[in-house]
C-alpha cells in the first residue's frame, strides 16, 4: 500500500490508506485515543479504539513526536466533529500502528511560533526548531522564491554559474574567512565575501547575462540583519545600462510579490529612484523607510538609492576609500578631476531598499584601466601593489572587456522583511548565534594536532 499526504487524506474518504509521520498530539479519552499525525503537508487527525486491540494498545504507549505508519480506513468526521483546518473533515480509523522510532521530549514547545524561546538553545536543537509551522512556512517560501528567481532569469537568457568557495580575498569592505592550503604550507585560500570578481571574469568570457544564487562570507559581527554567511541573488550584465539592471530587479521584485505574496500592497511602481543626496537630506538614511502607512504589514516601500559618492574620508585610516567596491564605475572619467576633489565625485551605484532595510546592492564597472589605477591611487595603493593584488582582472580587461554591471539583492533580508522576522535568522536553515557560533555542530571547533601539523599551523593563544 502506497504512502498517501495528509493533505491528500480528504480525497479518499471510504479507503483503507495509510498514513506516516509525527505524532503532534495525543489526546486520551479513555475508550478513545486521538492522534493528530503530522507531516510535511499538514496534520490528519487518527482515532484508534479497542476495537483494533493491538493499534490501540499502542497508541495508549505513543508520545508526543514519536513516528508512526498508521493503517486504517478514511473517513468523514461526524456531524458537529469537524474543524475548519484543510484535513478538519475527515479522520483515520487506525487498524495498524507501526512505530517506527521512539523519540524523546523536545527540550521546547513545538506548537509555538519559537520567539519565546532562548535562541542558543533553538539553535542548539535546529532539528526541532524547523518542525514548528512557521518555520516550515518561512523556508517553503524561502524555496519558492528561489525558484521563481530561477526560472525569471532563465526565461530572460541568463545563465546560472557557480564560482568558486575557495578564492582569493577580495576587497568587499569585510574581513575574510580563510582556509589554510594543506599544498601549500603558510597560503590561505579565502572565502568569497562576493562573487564579485569572478562574475566580472565572466563577462570577459562573454557570457553577458549571469547569475548565480550564491553563498556569501563575511568575518563581521552578526547582527539581526546580518549573517557570517548569507546569501545574495548575484546578477551581472554586459552591454547594459544602469536603469536595464534597475528594470530588470523591478519586474523581478513585482512578479515575485504578485505571484508569492498576494496579501502584500506594493506602494508605488516603478519604484522611486532617490539620490543619495536627496535620501541623506529628506531621510538622513542612505536606506529611508518611505512607507505611507508604518502600521500596515502588508505595505512595501521598495525604493532604489542612486548617484552614490564614489569615495568616503575614512578617518581612521586616515584615505579615502571606495563606498561601494574599487571597480564602480565613477560617473566621470576625468581623471584629474577625481584626484583634486575625490568627494565630489559620485559613481553608478545603486542599493535597492525595502521598508528601511537595504536589500540589494551593485553597480556599473569600471574596465577603463587608467579609471581603475586612479581610483586604487586615490585610496592609497600602489600601482604596483594594485597590480599584484588584482592581476588576474586587470590582465582579463587587457583582453577585450565589454561594459558591463550588476547587482546583487540579498535573499535573506528580502525574506525577513516579506515575512515580518525580526532577524534573518528566522528566514536560514542553519544560522549562526548573534556571536557567531552553530550550538547544534558546536563549530567553530578546534581540529587535530595532526591536522594543525599537517597543515604547518601553530595556534597562539591569546
Ligand atoms: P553588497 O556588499 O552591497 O554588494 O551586498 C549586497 C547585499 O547583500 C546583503 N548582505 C548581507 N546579508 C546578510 N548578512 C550579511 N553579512 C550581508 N552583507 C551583505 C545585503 C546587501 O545589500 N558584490 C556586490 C554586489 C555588486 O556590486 O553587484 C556586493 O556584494 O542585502
Amino acid at each position: 500500500m502506497n504512502r498517501v499526504l495528509n493533505s491528500e487524506a480528504s480525497r479518499h474518504v471510504g479507503e483503507n490508506i495509510k498514513i506516516a509521520g509525527w505524532v503532534n498530539i495525543r489526546r486520551d479519552h479513555g475508550k478513545l485515543v486521538f492522534l493528530d499525525m503530522r507531516d510535511r503537508t499538514g496534520i490528519v487527525q487518527v482515532v484508534c479504539t479497542p476495537k483494533h486491540e493491538e493499534a490501540y494498545k499502542i497508541a495508549e504507549r505513543v508520545r508526543p513526536e514519536w513516528v508512526l505508519e498508521i493503517q486504517g480506513v478514511c473517513q468523514k468526521r461526524p456531524e458537529g466533529m469537524t474543524n475548519e483546518t484543510p484535513q478538519g473533515s475527515v479522520e483515520v480509523q487506525a487498524q495498524t500502528i507501526t512505530i517506527l522510532s521512539e523519540a524523546k521530549t523536545p527540550p521546547f514547545p513545538l506548537d509555538t511560533e519559537g520567539y519565546e524561546i532562548e535562541e542558543e538553545k533553538r539553535l542548539r536543537y535546529r532539528y526541532l526548531d524547523l518542525r514548528r509551522e512557521r518555520m516550515k512556512r518561512n523556508l517553503v517560501l524561502r524555496h519558492r522564491v528561489i525558484q521563481f528567481m530561477r526560472e525569471f532569469l532563465s526565461k530572460e537568457k541568463f545563465v546560472e554559474i557557480e564560482t568558486p568557495i575557495l578564492s582569493k580575498s577580495t576587497p568587499e569592505g569585510a574581513r575574510d574567512y580563510v582556509v589554510p592550503s594543506r599544498l601549500y604550507p603558510g597560503t590561505f585560500y579565502a572565502l568569497p565575501q562576493s562573487p564579485q570578481q569572478y562574475k566580472q571574469l565572466l563577462q570577459v568570457a562573454g557570457f553577458e547575462r549571469y547569475f548565480q544564487i550564491a553563498q556569501c562570507f563575511r568575518d563581521e559581527d552578526p547582527r539581526a540583519d546580518r549573517q557570517p554567511e548569507f546569501t545574495q541573488l548575484d546578477l551581472e550584465m554586459s552591454f547594459t545600462t544602469q536603469e536595464d539592471i534597475l528594470n530588470l530587479v523591478e519586474r523581478l521584485y513585482t512578479e515575485i510579490v504578485q505571484k508569492l505574496f498576494p496579501e502584500k500592497k506594493i506602494q508605488q511602481n516603478p519604484f522611486p529612484r532617490i539620490s543619495y543626496k536627496e535620501a541623506q537630506e529628506r531621510w538622513n538614511s542612505d536606506k529611508p523607510d518611505i512607507r505611507k502607512d508604518l502600521k500596515d504589514p502588508n505595505e512595501l516601500a521598495f525604493a532604489f538609492i542612486v548617484d552614490f559618492p564614489m569615495f568616503e574620508w575614512k578617518e581612521r585610516e586616515n584615505r579615502w576609500d571606495a563606498v561601494h567596491h574599487p571597480f564602480t564605475r565613477p560617473q566621470t572619467e576625468d581623471i584629474v578631476a577625481m584626484k583634486k576633489d575625490p568627494g565630489s565625485i559620485l559613481a553608478y551605484q545603486y542599493d535597492f531598499v525595502l521598508n528601511g532595510s537595504e536589500i540589494g546592492g551593485g553597480s556599473l564597472r569600471t574596465s577603463n584601466i587608467q579609471v581603475l589605477e586612479a581610483v586604487f591611487e586615490i585610496m592609497g595603493h600602489s600601482k604596483e601593489g594594485m597590480r599584484k593584488q588584482f592581476s588576474h582582472l586587470l590582465e582579463a580587461f587587457s583582453y577585450g572587456v565589454p561594459p558591463h554591471g550588476g547587482m546583487a539583492p540579498g535573499i535573506d533580508r528580502f525574506l525577513a522583511v516579506m515575512l515580518n522576522e525580526p532577524s534573518i535568522r528566522e528566514v536560514i536553515a542553519f544560522p549562526k548565534t548573534g556571536d557567531a557560533r552553530d550550538p547544534m555542530m558546536a563549530s567553530p571547533a578546534e581540529i587535530s594536532k595532526e591536522q594543525l601539523k599537517e597543515l604547518g599551523i601553530k595556534v597562539v593563544k591569546k
